[in-house]
């Protein structure tokens, strides 16, 4: 367990994922996930699942798939309440550390086009743009970020 910014990091377990699916259904109204796709990527070996804890409060959660040496960050996600404050970023890092633990040099992931925050958080990092995928989302195109170990900035 890890605590930074106030919150405790720990791996996600199978009991996180009623406050999981309600933090995911209010952050992305448009394209949630189903609780059955979170319970099947729980149960891959090649995934990475993190939670951040407020308290007894589920504040933020991120995933990670990896196959050396590439990755992907399969979601990130911080309740509006604590925005601002470094939750992002936190989980963000844990998720890097991660990867690269497991030999992943390469990490992609897709984000909004219209979701300009999550791509400020993710340029913070070292991730730059390296493709666009028109229609990819509900009512926005995806842009394809990348981060190589080594390039770019670091938190
Ligand atoms: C995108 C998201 C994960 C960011 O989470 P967050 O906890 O707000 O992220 P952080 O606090 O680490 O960073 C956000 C901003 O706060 C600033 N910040 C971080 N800690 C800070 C602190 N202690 N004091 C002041 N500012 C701070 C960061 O510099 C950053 O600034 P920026 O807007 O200029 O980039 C969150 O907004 C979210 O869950 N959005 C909805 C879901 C979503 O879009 N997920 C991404 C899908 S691809």
């Amino acid at each position: 367990m890890t605590e930074v910014a106030g919150v405790r990091l720990r791996e996600m377990t199978g009991d996180d994922v009623p406050a999981v699916m309600t933090l995911e259904r209010t952050l992305f109204p448009l394209d949630a996930w189903s609780e059955d796709m979170l319970r099947a990527e729980l149960a891959e070996p090649a995934r990475y699942y993190l939670v951040a804890e407020s308290g007894d409060a589920l504040v933020g959660y991120a995933g990670l798939w990896s196959g050396p040496p590439e990755g992907d960050v399969q979601t990130i996600a911080v309740a509006e309440q604590v925005w601002g404050r470094g939750v992002g970023g936190a989980l963000l890092t844990e998720l890097l550390l991660q990867a690269e633990r497991r030999g992943v040099t390469h990490m992609f992931l897709e984000v909004r086009s219209d979701n300009p925050r999550a791509q400020r958080l993710y340029e913070r990092f070292g991730f730059v743009q390296v493709g666009v995928r028109r229609g990819y989302y509900k009512g926005a195109d995806a842009f394809v970020m990348r981060r190589v170990a080594g390039e770019g900035s670091h938190e």
